[in-house]
C-alpha cells in the first residue's frame, strides 16, 4: 500500500541481510514512525510491545526473528531458544506458532553454517506468500461484494462493518478483512465501511481508519456499541472481520467485541464473514471457546487512552479512578454457527469442518 505515493510493506528486509524494518503501530496514527530491529530481543518487544500487531504479521515478524538470531549464532541451541523466546512473546495468534514451526522444520535439517541466510529467505517467502495469500483471499471476497452490489440499486452504497484492524498493518500488505475491500474500491464500487473503534487498544480508530482514509476507502468510525443499532436500521449489508486463530471445525478466535457483533448479525440477518489465511487454522483442535488461549493483557490498556491533545501533543489519559481494578481479555471466540462463512486464499467455504475440508482436503484427514 502507498503512504503519500511511496509503497511501503508493514515488514521490510533491509539490504544488510541483518536487520528489519517495522512501521511502529503502537505511534498510529498520529505519528508515522519506522524502526529497525536488530536482535532476538528487538523482535520479541516489537510484538509482545505491539508495534507489530496482527496475527499474519506477528507470524512474519517470528521469522525474521528467528533469522536474526541464527545469523549470530546457528546452533541448535540458539534455534530452541529463539524458538521460546518469540513463542512467548503472545498466545492467542496461531501465525506464530505456524512461522516458528515452518523455520524450526526447515533449519533443522541443514548444516549450521546455511542456517542464517536460510532463514531469512525463508521470512521473505513467508512475506512473499503472506501477500498473494491476501490477493488471493481479496478476490474471492470480491465476489460476495459483486453479490451485494447486484442486488442493490445502480450506484448505491454497500455497507460493510469491520473490527479491530485486519488490514494490510495487520499483514504484510493487503490485510485479510480488507483485501475485498480495497478490491472493491479499486474497481470503482460503493464502498462505505463502519469502523468499530475497538476498544481497549482501538486498532480500529487509529489502524484501520488510517489505513482507509490513506488509500481514498469511504469510512466511518463508530463506537464500538453502535453495530447492533445500524444492524437493526438496514445499514450493514455485510460484516467482514480478521482472525488470529480459527479451529479446524470453524470457531473464530478474534479481537475481544467480535462475538457481539456476530451475534447482533446472527439477530439481523446480516451476512457475517471471517477473512483468514490458512496458515491462521489451527488444525488441531475443534472447540476454540474451550482449547484456544485468550491472551490477557495489562490493565492499564483499559484505564488509559493514548491520543493527541488539543495543542497536538501526543499524550495518554486516565479514564476511571486511579485505584479501579481492570479485567482486559484481547480476544473472544465466535462459535462456527455464527459465522456465515471463511474467506480463505482458496476460496470461501462454511465455517465448519466439511467446510474446510472442501478447501483444505490435506489438512482436514491429516489432522
Ligand atoms: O491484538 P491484535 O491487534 O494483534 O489483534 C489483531 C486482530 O484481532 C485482527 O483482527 C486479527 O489478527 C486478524 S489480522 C489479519
Amino acid at each position: 500500500m502507498k503512504i503519500d505515493g511511496t509503497l511501503y510493506h508493514s515488514i521490510w528486509p533491509e539490504d544488510d541481510g541483518r536487520t528489519v524494518g517495522i512501521i511502529d503501530q503502537t505511534r498510529l496514527p498520529h505519528s508515522f514512525v519506522t524502526r529497525h530491529l536488530r536482535t532476538l530481543d528487538d523482535a520479541a518487544t516489537a510484538i509482545s510491545d505491539m508495534q507489530v500487531r496482527g496475527a499474519p504479521l506477528i507470524g512474519a515478524t517470528a521469522a525474521y526473528g528467528m533469522a536474526i538470531a541464527l545469523r549470530k549464532d546457528p546452533s541448535a541451541q540458539m534455534m530452541s531458544h529463539a524458538y521460546d523466546v518469540m513463542h512467548a512473546t503472545r498466545p492467542t495468534g496461531m501465525n506464530l506458532k505456524w512461522a516458528l514451526d515452518e523455520t524450526v522444520q526447515t533449519m533443522r535439517s541443514l548444516p549450521e553454517d546455511q542456517r542464517a541466510d536460510a532463514a531469512w529467505a525463508l521470512a521473505d517467502e513467508i512475506c512473499r506468500r503472506d501477500i498473494e495469500t491476501n490477493q488471493a483471499i481479496g478476490s474471492h471476497g470480491l465476489d460476495l461484494i459483486k453479490a451485494i452490489a447486484a442486488k442493490k440499486g445502480p450506484g448505491e452504497t454497500i455497507n460493510l462493518l469491520t473490527h479491530c484492524n485486519a488490514g494490510w498493518l495487520a499483514t504484510v500488505d493487503w490485510g485479510t478483512a480488507t483485501s475485498p475491500i480495497y478490491q472493491a474500491h479499486e474497481i470503482g464500487l460503493p464502498v462505505h465501511v463502519w469502523v468499530d473503534e475497538t476498544r481497549p487498544r482501538n486498532q480500529g480508530a487509529s489502524l484501520t481508519a488510517w489505513e482507509l482514509g490513506r488509500h481514498g476507502v469511504p469510512h466511518s468510525l463508530i463506537v464500538d456499541n453502535t453495530g447492533g443499532h445500524l444492524m437493526q436500521h438496514g445499514m450493514v449489508d455485510l460484516c467482514i472481520v480478521g482472525t488470529d486463530r480459527t479451529t479446524a471445525s470453524g470457531d473464530v478466535c478474534n479481537k475481544i467485541g467480535t462475538y457481539l457483533k456476530a451475534l447482533a448479525a446472527h439477530d439481523n440477518d446480516v451476512p457475517f464473514y471471517v477473512a483468514l489465511p490458512s496458515s491462521t487454522v489451527d488444525w488441531t483442535v475443534d472447540d476454540g471457546i474451550r482449547d484456544v488461549p485468550i491472551e490477557q493483557r495489562d490493565g492499564t490498556e483499559v484505564s488509559w487512552i493514548p491520543g493527541k491533545d488539543a495543542e497536538g501533543r501526543e499524550t495518554s489519559v486516565l479514564i476511571c479512578p486511579e485505584s479501579t481494578p481492570v479485567v482486559n481479555y484481547a480476544f473472544d471466540v465466535t462459535p462456527a454457527r455464527l459465522v456465515t462463512g471463511l474467506i480463505t486464499e482458496r476460496g470461501v467455504c462454511d465455517a465448519s469442518k466439511a467446510g474446510l475440508a472442501t478447501l483444505f482436503p490435506e489438512k482436514v484427514t491429516a489432522a
